[in-house]
């Protein structure tokens, strides 16, 4: 009689490697000339295209900005969103798709992001969708999507819960950068940029924050600003990875951010992005000191430099612990009823949690008595 033949089994894999590069060019005026700087030389002509902006950026710099992709010979549509965090949600995000494809784009169609973090994360997030991903340039000309949004491959809205819950790791193929821009940028909004070139100089440079430092009271001046950028751009490259997921990369991308982002969603846009994490790398230089990685002085420095520039340094008293920790539950390195997070052993020496893991597992018990140990050593330091 004839046997049943045993059920056939496959076990194989493979390796899908989209080899997406992202080309970085810093051009003072680059913005007004992008058909000379050669980025858009291939881009499809025969496509139509799309340019994503918010409102202040609009009146500032859209038409210049059209003109110079249009001298190339590009078909642009602008859409303008509401320049507030909360424009980075889901009912944006559905408003653009339907504008973009009511308008025509296709497959090789690029989105441009003109602004800050916020646009560029929406238009990154636009572009990684439509038909399952299109062209992305950014042209960021916040300080902050200068020396950090734009160069990342994290594309996200925010959702009911928290910060950058639903997103996408997406590239743009090109990344233009004009410090010239920055002149329009208020003190505040260049103060929190630093923040973030700050959190590189933290992990990767002290000399980085050398330099701050000596210009702690000119953080407006052009010069201060371009070089700024330049330094900050390099630090932040450094840390992009081949992988889109590798760990040790993305606790130094990361640091300061899972307390950050809680304090900067429960705080309804009072306070910034720059600022919540600003005042996340405190708590994260806390929680280092209090399980014995992170080194007194090193704690020290966090508040010197920021308080320095004009950031906040403490986690308001008006956010209560469990309110903070029912945020930070949604980061997305949250595990198993812990947190996770990148500490520093003393500055530009980022520690290693374990053998596996660059980052740290974070209590909630830890995480409070960080935060309490912030709210007291905080107000104590003067500088
Ligand atoms: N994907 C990532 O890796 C990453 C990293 C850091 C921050 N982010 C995100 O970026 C966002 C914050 O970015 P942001 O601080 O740029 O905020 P933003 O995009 O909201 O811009 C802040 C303000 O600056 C204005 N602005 C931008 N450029 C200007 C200019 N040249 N002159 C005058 N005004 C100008 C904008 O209109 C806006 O009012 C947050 O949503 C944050 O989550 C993402």
């Amino acid at each position: 009689m004839e046997q049943p033949s045993a059920a056939v089994s496959l076990a194989s894999s493979f390796r899908a490697d989209n080899n997406m590069t992202t080309k970085v060019t810093v051009a003072p005026n680059g913005l007004w000339n992008l058909d000379s700087l050669g980025i858009l030389d291939n881009i499809r002509k025969d496509s139509k295209h799309l340019l994503i902006t918010d409102k202040n950026v609009e009146k500032l710099y859209l038409r210049p900005v059209l003109a110079s992709i249009e001298r190339a010979g590009h078909l642009v549509h602008s859409i303008v969103v509401p320049a507030e965090e909360s424009s980075k949600t889901f009912e944006i995000y559905a408003r653009l798709v339907q504008d973009a494809l009511d308008y025509g784009i296709d497959k090789h169609s690029v989105v441009f992001s003109l602004g800050g973090g916020l646009v560029s994360n929406l238009a990154g997030f636009l572009a990684s969708t439509l038909y399952r991903g299109i062209g992305l340039v950014h042209l960021p000309t916040s300080l902050l999507a200068q020396v950090d949004a734009s160069l990342d491959f994290k594309q996200a809205l925010n959702f009911s819960h928290g910060k950058n819950l639903i997103g996408s790791f997406y590239p743009a193929s090109h990344v233009v950068i004009d410090p010239v821009v920055l002149r329009t940028l208020n003190p505040r909004l260049i103060r929190c940029g630093l923040a973030e070139s700050i959190k590189h100089g933290l992990c990767q440079d002290s000399e980085f924050l050398d330099f701050v430092m000596s210009h702690h009271n000119r953080l407006g001046e052009p010069e201060f600003l371009a070089e700024t950028v330049n330094r900050s751009v390099k630090m932040k490259i450094d840390m992009m990875p081949d992988s889109l997921h590798s760990d040790r990369e993305e606790t130094v991308k990361q640091y300061g951010h899972a307390v950050g982002h809680a304090v900067e969603f429960l705080s309804g846009g009072d306070i910034f992005h720059g600022e919540a994490i600003a005042i996340g790398m405190c708590v994260s230089a806390e929680i280092g000191k209090l399980m014995g990685v992170t080194d007194e002085d090193t704690v020290d420095t966090h508040y010197r430099i920021l308080s320095a520039v004009g950031l906040p340094t403490t986690v308001p008293y008006e956010q209560s612990l469990g309110d903070i920790w029912n945020k930070v539950r949604y980061d997305k390195h949250f595990l198993s009823d812990r947190a996770y997070t990148g500490l520093l052993r003393t500055i530009g020496v980022p520690g290693q949690g374990s053998a596996d893991h660059h980052g740290y597992w974070i209590t909630r018990d830890i995480l409070f008595r960080a935060i309490e140990a912030n709210r007291e050593n905080g107000n104590r330091r003067t500088y």
